[in-house]
């Protein structure tokens, strides 16, 4: 392997004099204590390494030893219920995140395989060798490497325990190559694992959150971010969305928390409980996590880690959700090691390919045929907290060139605490109209026409509000007093949903399919009001309008009698109210000279 001698240092980028070839994105050991590097960038008779530990006490001089490969991470069975750092090195203790100097990978580890090949069959890449148990409730599978090249199976070993580092299987490739293969794998971090092809993206993850689901939904295979102020809510939006998403499979990235912060976000992430089967949630789960006073270049890293385990559990046939929060000290990480290296900086000091890295980021989450012919799908999520709120800043407004779908946090919404905290306004879905299909195949045949609906009425109660505070509300007619009125209900009985409420917590299809179609009712039936002359208020003082408002909270998921109840009373209410008012101007006409 090729060496360089150090000439120039700064932070976590070294510049070295090669004594012979180097790769770009080749993984390199400095100095004594075998740091671990990856070379950015060539010159003739120089090469620029960033390095990912503290390189504190390095000098100019030390050598710099190339290992011919790609910067790599090392996949497998036991990286689930494991918290990592950005280059999956273990995080040992969870009061201790920190990561030693020179430190390598996780020791093996013994699963339990059964294979499903025998002697003599044909396999090629991508294609399952077996299952991996490891007690979690997720069947894992041992796969031929997407980089092996067809052949036969020469070699299987029989269930039972093995090592994760121990080849179980051999193939022998047509022209006499023999490779062994085992349940961990190397990958390198920057290179997207390949795939049979991209499927189209027309089924939702469901989150149980409302206002995602039915008025700004993401896809299986798709990608979202969340955008929000200090203190509005995004860790607790992507802790609420990992634990009741219907993904099998969730990467938790968590970039760049103050050290002490990043501490209690693992505890609490140990501790999560997942909902449906009443386990740790943390055993279908892997935490990549980045303090501050790690490195800034392995939070660089960090996010291009996480999609790759990500892809692995995908091409087993798995749907996995990744979050990553926050990815704006992710961009400041990529600031800080271009401002190292000297290069030109762009907007806010951002570097010019801030774009091109969330572009690389975003664009890896697919739904797939995977090689073994199986189909699985990453999807996407990212928090950006923009300093101060403000949404125009680089790393939000590129973003939003790359994801389908956005939830903008509103600081006023938080501060009244109502949470989630979403803005309808400042939110939006591109896959809307792909997933309508779905909603409507799956119970809620009018989906489409009521999102719309909700998203018009609120729309027109931003521009109503104004007038309301400028002329007061009494003082505007009827017809608008009841958008008013209908977008109240909306706001407070849909898209308000605590995380902590046990009844509200998580809202099936079905739950958010039913209060869609008996809010539907409300606004067409006090549209009836309207046009016979009631006054909005006489429904808004109507029991059934508090019983409305209330019925995320109250009524529980399953009890759809209640909800049928709650329907027929809207139903007499309405026609009480409208026979009222029949009667009351016969009688005024009657009574009239
Ligand atoms: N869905 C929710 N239900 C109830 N309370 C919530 C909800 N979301 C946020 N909160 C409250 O708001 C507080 C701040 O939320 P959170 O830590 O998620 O904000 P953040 O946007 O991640 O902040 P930071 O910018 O510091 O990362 C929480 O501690 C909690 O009290
Ligand atoms: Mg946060």
């Amino acid at each position: 392997m090729s060496r360089a001698e150090t000439l120039w240092i700064s932070g976590p980028v070294l510049r070295a004099r090669p004594e012979g070839p180097f790769r770009l994105r080749e993984s390199v050991r400095v100095g004594e204590d075998a740091l671990l590097g990856e070379v950015i960038r060539i010159a003739r008779d120089e090469i620029t390494v960033q390095l990912y530990e503290d390189t504190s006490g390095l000098r100019p001089g030390v050598l710099v030893e190339g290992s011919g490969e790609l910067l790599s991470i090392r996949l497998g069975p036991a990286l689930l219920g494991g918290i990592f750092d950005g280059l999956l090195r273990p995080i040992a203790e969870i009061s201790d995140p920190y990561v030693k100097p020179g430190m390598r990978l996780q020791d093996a580890r013994v699963f339990q395989f059964k294979p499903s090949v025998r002697v003599g069959e044909s396999i090629g890449p991508g294609q399952p060798l077996g299952e991996i148990a490891n007690g979690s409730g997720i069947a894992q599978r041992c796969l031929v490497p997407p980089d092996q090249a067809p052949g036969r199976v020469t070699m299987i070993v029989d269930p039972g325990e093995y090592a994760d580092d121990q080849p179980l299987c051999w193939i022998e490739t047509p022209e006499g190559r023999q490779s062994g293969v085992a349940m961990t794998q190397d990958w390198p971090v920057r290179v997207p694992r390949p795939v049979q092809a991209r499927l189209s993206a027309d089924e939702p993850m469901l989150t149980g959150q409302r206002v995602i689901d039915s008025l700004f939904p993401v896809a299986r295979g798709g990608t979202g971010a969340i955008p929000g102020g200090f203190g509005t809510g995004k860790t607790v939006l992507l802790e609420t969305v990992a634990k009741w998403c219907n993904a099998e499979i969730i990467v938790y990235i968590g970039c760049g928390e103050r050290g002490n912060e990043l501490a209690g976000l693992l505890d609490e992430i140990t501790e999560l409980e997942d909902p449906r089967s009443g386990r740790p949630l943390l055993e279908r789960t892997v935490v990549i996590a980045n303090t501050s006073n790690m490195p800034v270049s392995a939070r660089e890293a960090s996010i291009y880690t996480g999609i790759t385990v990500a892809e692995f559990f995908r091409d087993q046939g798995l749907h996995v959700t990744l979050m990553a929060d926050s990815t704006s000290r992710w961009a400041e990480a990529l600031r800080e090691v271009s401002g190292r290296l000297g290069e030109l900086p762009g907007e806010a000091g951002y570097p010019a390919y801030l774009s091109s890295r969330l572009a690389d980021f975003y664009e890896r989450a697919a739904r797939v045929r995977t090689l073994g012919g199986e189909v699985g799908s990453v999807t996407l999520l990212g928090a950006v907290s923009p300093p101060s709120g403000d949404f125009s800043e680089p790393v939000t407004t590129h973003t939003k060139r790359y994801i389908g779908s956005l939830w903008g946090l509103d600081v006023r919404r938080a501060q009244a605490r109502f949470y989630p905290a979403i803005h309808p306004l400042q939110s939006y879905s591109l896959v809307a109209q792909s997933l309508a299909r779905w909603w409507h195949t799956t119970g809620c045949t009018r989906w489409q026409e009521l999102r719309r609906r909700f998203l018009t009425l609120l729309e027109e109660e931003a521009r109503l509000e104004r007038m309301a505070r400028i002329i007061g509300r009494d003082a505007m007619p009827a017809r608008q007093r009841l958008v008013l009125l209908c977008a109240q209900l909306i706001n407070e009985s849909f898209l308000r949903q605590s995380a902590f409420s046990l009844n509200d917590r998580y809202a099936s299809p079905a739950r958010q399919a039913v209060m869609m179609r008996l809010i539907g009712s409300f606004i067409e039936g006090s549209e009836r009001l309207l046009e016979a002359g009631v006054p909005p208020e006489a429904i808004r003082d109507a029991p059934v309008f508090r019983r409305l408002l209330r019925m995320g909270e109250e009524i529980p998921d399953g009890d759809w009698e209640t909800f049928s109840v709650l329907d027929r009373e809207l139903s007499a209410t309405i026609r009480q109210l409208v026979n009222q008012a029949r009667e009351e101007s016969a009688t005024a006409a009657e009574t009239s000279p």
